[in-house]
């Protein structure tokens, strides 16, 4: 069934965060005419696929992630009409959307929550997971975010469960009426001609049957990668279930049946051989996982080396690995670095020049820095859960707690709130220059959004980029990174000095100079890669490098 040339394996995904991409209305949140606005500014760079995060009607306790109708528009962000034209003119533009859908839980506003709360005997009460306890949760489950699962409902003296945050109620998934309904939601979306969709946790859609208790655990923190085994829990019982990965098939199956072959990217953790299993045995599953390992890079090339050779071991063809450095939930990776930009354009070239699918998070193409909101005084209901936990605190044992930090708006340009909007920002725009915008980046040639937007021109125009094998080259200097992407005929080399010292390489074989940076040039019989530079050469022949 796979067919190498199917094009969610060839494109690169760009994620914009509603609230904060562009304000048209003056009420200090973004919306949908905003980012109508700015298309043609989001294919100047090259952008192919636009994973938007949730704009269903939503009380906002979790900014969207809350969903109380899943075929309403917010009015915060517009009309129905403008998702249809915003869809249509992406589509125009020949840019793809998918669209984020939280299939494991809604709010606790929901109209099908009200009534399963309303009585026991309410036909929707089987539509969430309800348990009676004898004065006690039912039993020891530990939610996402900490804390048991189990939320008490005095009034019917039973408890519902939810994975992540008590007005999330997760929807029971062994009831098929809410499979089908839940269908039934994807086939609206997809009849608009949406091209897929991001599934939100969906390693909890199921919950063990009988209910048992998980196991005990020493580990304490989750990491972005495995939640797992956390919070002194191994959840061998509330996520990961075998069922989740048959319920992948299914998904994948039901999508399938249209023909414009929308495709699925889950949002799941745990280790290699569960994200394996969420892709299926045969790749009959979702058709990517988001892979989280360079949200805890190192920065030295033995890391990303390794990190390749993973990927070809554990993830080969027909498998696509994802390359993510960052979304609307963790720490952003420019903050990572120090700051620092010449870094970032290495770990950019890594990221579009690996096989796979780089997922690129609004902001990262301009360098958008962190916030410095305190917990105590976040919005976003995670930093509220946590608020008298200071934030250097928090970021010394390194957790992530106040999600508002990597939220903040987009910065355009030099205009007041850098011309988000024209209202007061929902988020502090932060303090800024002028070289942070995308305006002023824009005129800059070596700006990190030049980067961005070349390495998007480079996978558009190299096949061996999209879908050619790779291969990690020995080079014999520990900083240089190499690896060789090939295709038919076409054989590139890609080049990183992630050192400090200046590196020659020898050359034997004739090339043609594809990109450089940082000042790395392609001298007569070798390469000059000062540290932190990069080079992407065409090769006439395979392996060139010599000792
Ligand atoms: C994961 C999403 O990325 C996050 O933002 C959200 O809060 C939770 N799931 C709950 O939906």
């Amino acid at each position: 069934m796979e067919n190498k040339t199917e094009w969610w394996k060839q494109t690169s995904i760009y994620q914009i965060y509603p609230w904060s991409f562009q304000d048209s209305n003056g009420d200090g949140i973004g919306d949908l005419k905003g980012i109508l606005n700015r298309l043609d500014e989001i294919q100047e760079l090259g952008v192919e696929t636009i994973w938007f995060s949730p704009f269903y009607l939503s009380p906002g306790e979790d900014f969207g992630y809350d969903i109380a109708d899943y075929t309403k528009i917010d009015p915060r962000f517009g009309t129905m009409e403008d998702c249809d034209r915003l869809i249509k003119e992406i589509h125009k533009r020949k840019m793809k959307v998918v669209l984020d859908m939280v299939m494991n839980h809604t709010s606790d506003k929901h109209p099908w929550f009200l009534e399963s709360k309303s009585s026991p005997s309410n036909p929707k009460r089987k539509f969430y997971i309800w348990k009676k306890g004898s004065k006690k949760p039912p039993n020891n489950w530990i939610s996402m975010v900490g804390k048991s699962g189990w939320n008490y409902d005095r009034a019917t003296d039973e408890y519902y469960y939810s994975n992540f945050l008590s007005f999330q109620p997760d929807l029971n998934y062994r009831n098929p009426k809410v499979k089908q309904t839940m269908f039934g939601v994807l086939d609206f979306w997809l009849k608009k001609g949406v091209d897929g969709f991001r599934l939100d946790i969906f390693n909890s859609i199921y919950k063990d049957e009988s209910f048992r208790d998980n196991p005990l655990s020493l580990r304490f923190f989750p990491t972005p990668d495995n939640h797992d085994e956390a919070f002194f829990q191994k959840k061998q019982y509330n996520l990961n279930l075998p069922e989740s990965f048959s319920f992948a098939k299914d998904v994948r199956k039901h999508v399938s049946k249209y023909k414009h072959k929308p495709f699925l990217i889950g949002e799941v953790s745990g280790s290699d051989q569960v994200l394996k299993s969420f892709l299926g045995e045969n790749a009959d599953g979702l058709n990517l996982v988001f892979q989280f390992e360079l949200i805890h890079f190192q920065f030295n090339a033995k890391f990303f080396k390794n990190l390749l050779l993973k990927n070809e071991t554990i993830f080969p063809k027909p498998f696509t690995p994802t390359y993510v450095l960052g979304n609307h939930d963790q720490r952003r990776y420019i903050d990572r670095l120090g700051g620092d930009k010449r870094k970032a354009k290495l770990l950019v070239c890594f990221q579009f020049m690996a096989r796979g699918v780089p997922i690129i998070y609004y902001g990262e193409e301009i360098g958008r820095k962190e916030g410095r909101i305190s917990n105590f005084k976040g919005k976003d209901p995670i930093a509220k859960m946590n608020r008298f936990v200071p934030l250097f605190l928090s970021n010394l044992i390194g957790i992530y707690i106040n999600r508002d930090n990597c939220r903040l708006p987009m910065l355009w340009d030099d205009s007041k709130n850098a011309g988000f909007t024209n209202g007061t920002s929902w988020l502090p725009v932060g303090t800024f220059q002028k070289e942070d915008t995308v305006a002023q980046q824009k005129r800059d040639k070596d700006s990190l959004w030049n980067q961005y937007r070349s390495m998007f021109q480079i996978r558009k125009e190299w096949q061996a980029v999209r879908e050619g094998s790779l291969e990690v080259i020995e080079t014999n200097v520990m900083d240089v990174l190499c690896f060789e992407r090939k295709y038919k005929e076409t054989i590139l080399h890609v080049y990183l000095n992630f050192g400090n010292q200046l590196q020659k390489l020898p050359l034997t074989n004739k090339t043609n100079l594809i990109y450089a940076f940082g000042g790395s040039k392609l001298r007569e019989s070798f390469l000059e890669l000062p540290s932190l530079s990069g080079m992407i050469l065409r090769m006439t022949e395979s392996k060139s490098l010599r000792k």
